[in-house]
């Protein structure tokens, strides 16, 4: 369970957003968003394939929200440098890939926070393992590739166990979680132990982005 007082974080991702207004979107959200989340596809690691460095490049311009971004790709450490000379302040690599750790120290080197984060079907195991060498562990609650789809609460097992080892650790480690996430599912993933919940359609397919976030917010931790 988290800690009482915690104070929880929403994460828009623009991935549901309308790219050709995009500093807009980020503007209309920017009174509820603690931080961005930009999806980063490429066609392989999952069929959908979406943006790079030039977009986070120009967000940078139009934003001072931190920026984590999830890279969906097969060689994330090609991708690190033009990230961090972007503007990401933090990149999260999937587990799935083998070793994360020259990844790790890759991102260190290039001053960016280091994020990990484990698909649906990957055991928890796989990253508990790395908790003392990240900043940010981002568990997904969809199979990763597009916005909009449903919740899977099966994942929640996995951010319970997630929470009670970095608290028994006492690591600075914030625990994320992705897809689905809405005022419905939100109050489960934050009783689990989600520090920062990430939500894309639930945000930007409402009429006040804001305001949708904030139903977010509060449904996930009323007392905030
Ligand atoms: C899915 C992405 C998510 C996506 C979430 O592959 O990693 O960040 O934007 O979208 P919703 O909140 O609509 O499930
Ligand atoms: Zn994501």
């Amino acid at each position: 369970m988290s800690a009482p007082g915690r104070v929880g974080k929403i994460a828009p991702s623009i991935l549901s957003a309308d790219f050709a207004e995009l500093a807009a979107e980020v503007a209309r959200v920017r009174a509820q968003a603690d931080l961005l989340h930009v999806d980063v596809m490429d066609g392989h690691f999952v069929p959908n394939l979406t943006i790079g460095p030039p977009v986070v490049e120009a967000l940078r311009r139009r934003t001072d929200l931190f920026l984590d971004t999830h890279l969906m790709v097969d060689n994330p450490g090609d991708l690190l440098e033009a990230f961090a000379k972007a503007g990401s302040d933090r990149c999260i690599v999937h587990v799935e890939l083998g070793d994360p750790r020259p990844l790790f120290d890759r991102m260190r080197a290039l001053g960016l926070g280091v994020g990990l984060v484990c698909n649906p079907d990957t055991p928890v195991e796989a990253v508990i393992d790395h908790l003392a060498e990240i900043d940010l562990l981002l568990v997904m609650s969809v199979h990763p590739g597009w916005g909009g789809q449903a919740f899977l609460p099966e994942v929640l097992e996995k951010v319970r166990a997630a929470r009670a080892a970095v608290d028994a650790a006492g690591l600075p480690v914030e625990i994320e979680i992705d897809g689905g996430i809405s005022p419905v599912t939100a109050r489960a993933a934050a009783a689990a132990g989600a520090d920062i919940l990430v939500a894309g359609s639930a945000i930007f397919s409402a009429a006040d982005p804001a305001a949708a976030a904030r139903r977010i917010r509060e449904a996930a931790w009323p007392s905030s």
